[in-house]
């Protein structure tokens, strides 16, 4: 019945499309700059477990819901909703899902092309040279003056919104799709290379142990909060970006396979961030909660010694952009389209609203690494808020309403037709998952993060 209904902005030329499109949304900063950080401040194993867990048990069974709704709807996640709304009876107010996520969408991608741009300026300073035989001070030094530099960061910040807006006003399906091909396994390759050599250093089963032996007493509510809301962050999940990239899917694609392959490919590349990282930290006495300038502080040291490794830092550097370069493309795809399907616009007008929108707010963050850095609000800065606010708030929620909706309340027919799983029992197993597990899971770890449980 729905083979009719096609979405507008085109279509995937096949599976691998989609499964190159969807994997360049999820890897991208998430994993090579904030799963480090993020478990170095939270103490390591424990909270790699717990990240893992919600990836296995929240996060693919959410992909799934989010794809299939996007393929049934065909549209961008607001005008999606507001189709299947009817279909399964429920009231319009949960068209503020669509809302909720083209919001996220924009405010993630605010701050993330400033830390984007962060990368733009190490791929510069890679190639110049700019850190052989550089000390851990030095390199320490050297990040902190980028962050002291308003002008610096605007600059980088800018050209990053640019790259950005200039491949959605051309349409995601061109371009991207090819580019992301060879650019993953490259970075792929890339990180193998960088873990081999921290294998070389010392610190190796040092960085094991912190990574994968669970120490239970160093976690938090907060730090559960911050897992599960990263399982979320790191898929694209939540927010309508992958249901967007849902709704350009062909028909008779597996939507369990991909998801399963999505999610294993962005946690592979998180893990073997990790383990290239975490080597450099412990060999060179360094704090593994040193907070997000990790990855600045740590690979430069590693570049600037081995063989090659200006050359090897530039292309780490460059890989890491385009990386985030389809992240970004995704986060603010689901804006973009919207003003186009609702506001008339063209695709081009809708990329230089949207990216201005986000570019000026951009400069908040920008501020809150040095003007502004003494300024806060309940203990954090402008980035640290923005931060929290969609990452473990928005994105949980938005798969909260996604779980409720698809497993409560749109016909069991509609996602047993989508999915079209070849076995009985592991349709119930997922519509369990996405019923009872995640719901309740979501709900709990907010509950304890703010102290009323736990
Ligand atoms: N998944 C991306 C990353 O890990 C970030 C992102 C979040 C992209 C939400 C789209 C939507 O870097």
């Amino acid at each position: 019945m729905d083979d009719t209904r096609q979405s507008v902005h085109g279509q995937w030329s096949g599976r691998w499309a989609f499964v190159f499109a969807a994997t360049g949304s999820a890897v991208g900063l998430g994993n090579i700059w904030k799963f480090p950080y993020i478990t170095g401040e939270n103490g390591g194993g424990a909270f790699v477990l717990i990240y893992l867990a919600c990836i296995a048990v929240i996060g693919i069974p959410i992909m799934m819901a989010e794809i299939l709704l996007g393929r049934r709807g065909r549209g961008t996640p607001i005008n999606t909703m507001r189709r299947l709304l009817r279909e399964a009876g429920a009231h319009k107010a949960w068209q503020v899902v669509g809302w909720m996520g083209m919001l996220a969408g924009f405010l993630i991608l605010s701050y993330y092309s400033v830390i984007a741009g962060w990368a733009l300026a190490y791929v510069l300073r890679m190639g110049s040279g700019e850190f052989v035989d550089a000390t851990p001070e030095r390199v320490g030094e050297l990040f902190a003056g980028l962050l002291a530099s308003p002008g610096q960061l605007l600059f980088w910040h800018s050209l990053f919104m640019l790259m950005t807006m200039l491949v959605v006003a051309r349409g995601v399906e061109q371009g991207l799709e090819k580019a992301v091909r060879f650019l993953m396994p490259a970075l792929f390759v890339l990180l193998l290379i960088m873990v081999g050599y921290a294998m070389s250093m010392g610190a190796f089963s040092q960085a094991v142990d912190f990574l994968f032996s669970p120490d239970f007493s160093k976690i938090t509510g907060t730090g559960v909060l911050i897992a599960m809301g990263h399982a979320f962050f790191t898929l694209s999940l939540g927010m309508g970006a992958i249901m967007i990239y849902g709704a350009y899917l062909p028909r008779h694609t597996s939507i369990t396979q991909t998801s399963i392959m999505i999610a294993g490919a962005d946690t592979l590349v998180a893990l073997l961030a990790g383990l290239a990282i975490f080597p450099i930290v412990f060999a060179n006495g360094l704090e593994p909660g040193a907070g997000p300038g990790l990855i600045f502080e740590t690979l430069p040291i590693a570049f600037g010694h081995m063989p090659g490794g200006s050359l090897f830092g530039f292309l780490f550097f460059l890989l890491l952009v385009f990386a985030a370069w389809s992240s970004a493309i995704s986060l603010i795809e689901p804006a973009v389209t919207w003003l186009v399907e609702n506001r008339n616009m063209s695709r081009v007008r809708a990329c230089v609203w949207a990216g201005l929108a986000t570019w000026l707010l951009g400069i908040g963050t920008v501020l809150s690494f040095n003007y502004w850095s003494e300024i806060k609000l309940f203990g954090k800065t402008f980035f640290d808020l923005l931060d929290f606010l969609t990452a473990n708030i928005m994105l949980p929620l938005g798969g909260l309403l996604i779980a409720i909706f698809v497993a409560w309340l749109l016909p069991r027919l509609s996602s047993q037709e989508e999915l079209a799983m070849r076995s009985e029992l592991a349709y119930h197993v997922w519509h369990g998952l996405v019923r009872y597990v995640t719901p309740l899971a979501v709900i709990i770890v907010f509950l304890n993060a703010i102290g009323v449980i736990g």
